[in-house]
């Protein structure tokens, strides 16, 4: 049997992978054992020793600066332990992110890039948790839509990639079924928590310095400020097909994934 590594293997679409590829799956993560470290290239070839497949999602961010370089090392050092397919997950509209996604493609072996949206499971396990508990998701997103997509179907597709035959070679990029503008996100959870959610327009100048006064770590905020101003700038308002494709099933609907994540308590008060 094959021995996938799934870095970010302790996050919200390594966690999702690892479970559905079951005892395949070797955890990539500072927690893995071994555990791996992107800032440590020695703790690489214990992590990388006999796997045939990686998933490759980086840490904190594929278009931040440094990525593409990182995500080269490691690629190359899968290959030279034997991996004979890389799956990266990538953003989708993203200029920043190509580099990283062209050095996995020069790495020699069978790749799949996987360019998502923005993910629905923000607002429930990640920065935007903390905004829905509160009643308003401040951000400088202008009022343009983006096709929010549910971590499952990002899953599910990069479990076939890994795992199935058809996939080399592609460039997909993920979708959920739906346009929706980030009040509109708000209106579901609303919908979904039984409360007032709230989205609030920020300027790119006010982000930042909440984000400050958050605690972000000051390396964070211009890149993440930066992030969220050209992504969510409207260029990526349209849909795809292809979770529809590779699944042949819909891609998950935001009331879907609201209504389900409302109903594991994580919004409770
Ligand atoms: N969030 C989105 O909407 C979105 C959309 C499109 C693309 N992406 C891309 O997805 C990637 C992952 O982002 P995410 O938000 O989904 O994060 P995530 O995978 O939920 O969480 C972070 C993961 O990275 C691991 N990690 C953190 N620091 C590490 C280090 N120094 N060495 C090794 N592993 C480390 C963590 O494990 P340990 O703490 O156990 O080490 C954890 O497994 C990024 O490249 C991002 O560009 C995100």
């Amino acid at each position: 049997m094959t021995t996938t590594l799934v870095l970010g293997g302790t996050g919200k679409s390594g966690r999702r992978i690892a479970a559905r590829l079951g005892h395949i799956a070797r955890l990539g993560s500072r927690r893995g054992a071994p555990p791996f470290d992107w800032d440590d290239p020695a703790t690489w070839p214990a992590a990388l020793d006999g796997v045939s497949a990686v998933y490759i999602s980086y840490y904190p961010d594929v278009s931040f600066p440094g990525a593409a370089e990182q995500v080269g090392a490691v690629a190359r050092t899968a290959v030279t332990h034997g991996a004979q397919r890389l799956v990266l997950l990538s953003g989708r509209g993203e200029p920043d992110a190509e580099p990283a996604e062209d050095a996995v493609r020069a790495a020699g072996v069978d790749w799949t890039i996987l360019r998502c949206s923005w993910f629905m499971q923000n607002f429930s396990e990640h920065f935007l948790l903390q905004p829905v508990l509160d009643g308003v998701i401040a951000l400088p997103a202008a009022d343009v839509a983006e096709p929010f997509l549910d971590v499952d179907d990002l899953a599910d597709v990069a479990a076939a990639a890994l795992t199935r035959p058809g996939h080399a070679g592609r460039t997909y990029e993920l979708t959920g079924p739906r346009l929706i503008t980030f009040a509109d996100a708000a209106a579901e959870l609303s919908r979904a928590t039984g409360r007032e959610i709230r989205y609030q327009r920020l300027t790119s100048e006010q982000y930042a310095t909440a984000a400050a006064d958050a605690g972000l770590p000051a390396e964070e905020i211009e890149p993440l400020t930066e992030l969220f101003t050209r992504v969510l700038d409207g260029h990526n308002a349209h849909l795809t097909e292809d979770v529809a494709r590779v699944l042949d099933r819909p891609a998950r609907d935001f009331a879907d994934y609201a209504r389900d994540a409302a109903a594991t308590g994580v919004w409770a008060r």
